[in-house]
């Protein structure tokens, strides 16, 4: 270590006399020239013309520099301590994850980064940028940044192709008077999403609510109006109004069973939770669901323990939606099967917990949507059945949670099986 840094000290000693010398080599040459005329003419010996030679060169080395000299040994130095000046602004834009495009005071592209290729098809240099992005919000804001007054300044932009993206663009000058200027765009298209996925989810609740308690609302004013002295529909609406404060009670509890999944997102870990004894637990507390749909349920476990990691109370939420979704909308076809297996998916041993019912089954179309809060294949129905379209969606959470995944499988006619596929700890 200590002889590395010596050599270091050595090198650059040696490259500072050089420095030096090359920096006085015209009056170096100059003078020695003189004194070795003066030598071959004879007016000097040998000796004394060796001195002035060698004082000349001392001279050379610890003479004051020149200013031109100082400036550029200081532009040299600096060179060497920044390796941000050796750095070119297309390896600087190709480093930034977000598109960036540089142009001119012509407003032509200088240079575009991969992402700007990526997001926005190809941007050769010399392009005029007010023909690549015609919206006006974009044209306004590229003419301000080039007539000085827009810097720094930004605006939303929405591109459609190839699918619908929204950006947050900055523009701004590159330093002071370089004549270049950049646009920096910002994905904002998940945040976007998730702030409308937001606006859906209360309007949505808002909507579910809303309609059980106009029905109260309305009964109420029957049974104050026309029908008060009739003891026969006051029974039947009381008996209604009962039904539909049920209905937002049960909403409710979904909406708080969501949120509480959404405060915490991570399972406390360690939790060894017996799938054999939940889902027989499930099944008894639904016999009375199944009695009334007139559905049996069959069991099919394979042998063996059937352990995951994981919160009980949780997982019985889960295989209880499913039953009774299976017995719900599948009572048509008179039975359920639940079975439980080990399979291997991928190489990855995993249990295999499959509700299958014979009813009416799902359309392909809505498959991928039913996990979605408050998405129905069938509104009547499910209304009918008192869903409140979020039962799917906590089972989907839930899972998430666990290192599981839920996948669904339907024929139509020949009804839907739905398979819960863990991991094994
Ligand atoms: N076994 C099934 N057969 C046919 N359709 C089903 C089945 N399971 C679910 N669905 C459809 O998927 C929709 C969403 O189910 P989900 O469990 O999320 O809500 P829900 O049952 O309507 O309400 P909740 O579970 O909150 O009471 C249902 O409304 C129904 O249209
Ligand atoms: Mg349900």
């Amino acid at each position: 270590m200590a002889e590395t840094s010596t050599q270091t000290r050595a090198r650059r000693t040696a490259r500072l006399t050089a420095g030096r010398l090359y920096q006085n080599r015209w009056m170096l040459t100059a003078a020695v020239t003189a004194v070795l005329a003066v030598h071959f003419f004879g007016a000097a010996s040998a000796n004394f013309t060796a001195l002035v030679i060698a004082a000349l060169v001392l001279f050379a080395l610890v003479a004051p520099r020149t200013p031109a000299a100082r400036r550029l040994a200081e532009a040299n130095t600096r060179v060497e301590r920044s390796p941000l000046d050796r750095l070119s602004g297309e390896k600087l834009a190709a480093a930034v994850a977000d598109p960036l495009i540089i142009f001119d005071r012509g407003g032509t592209v200088v240079h575009a980064n991969a992402a700007a290729e990526t997001a926005f098809g190809a941007i050769r240099p010399e392009l005029p940028l007010l023909l690549k992005f015609r919206a006006p919000e974009m044209q306004a804001l590229i003419e301000a940044v080039l007539s000085g007054g827009g810097n720094g300044q930004a605006t939303d932009y929405v591109e459609r192709v190839p699918f619908e993206r929204v950006y947050r663009v900055t523009a701004s000058a590159v330093g002071r008077g370089t004549g270049l200027f950049v646009l920096a765009f910002k994905d904002q298209s998940e945040a976007r999403r998730i702030d409308r996925m937001r606006a859906d989810f209360i309007a949505n609740a808002s909507h579910e609510l809303r309609t059980p308690l106009a029905s109260i609302a309305g009964f109420v004013e029957t049974l104050r109006g026309p029908a008060r002295n009739d003891p026969n529909a006051r029974d039947q609406f009381l008996q209604i109004m009962q039904n539909q404060t049920g209905r937002m009670a049960r909403l409710i509890d979904d909406l708080l069973s969501l949120s509480r999944l959404e405060m915490k997102p991570y399972l406390k870990p360690g939790v060894r939770v017996d799938l054999r004894q939940t889902i027989e637990a499930v099944i008894a507390s639904l016999a009375p669901l199944a009695s009334e749909t007139g559905v049996v349920v069959e069991r099919d476990f394979a042998d063996g323990p059937f352990e995951v990691h994981g919160d009980r109370d949780e997982l019985f939420q889960v295989f209880q939606n499913l039953l009774e979704n299976a017995c719900k909308y599948g009572q048509s076809g008179g039975r359920v099967l639940v079975t439980m297996h080990r399979a291997s998916e991928g190489g990855e041993p995993e249990f295999e917990v499959t509700v299958r019912d014979f009813g009416p089954g799902i359309p392909a179309e809505h498959i991928p949507r039913v996990t979605e809060r408050f998405y129905r294949a069938d509104v009547e129905t499910s209304r009918a059945q008192k869903g409140t379209g979020l039962g799917l969606s906590i089972v989907k959470h839930i899972l998430t949670r666990h290192g599981a995944r839920l996948s669904i499988r339907s024929k139509l006619g020949e009804g839907a099986a739905f398979t819960v596929h863990f991991p094994v700890a």
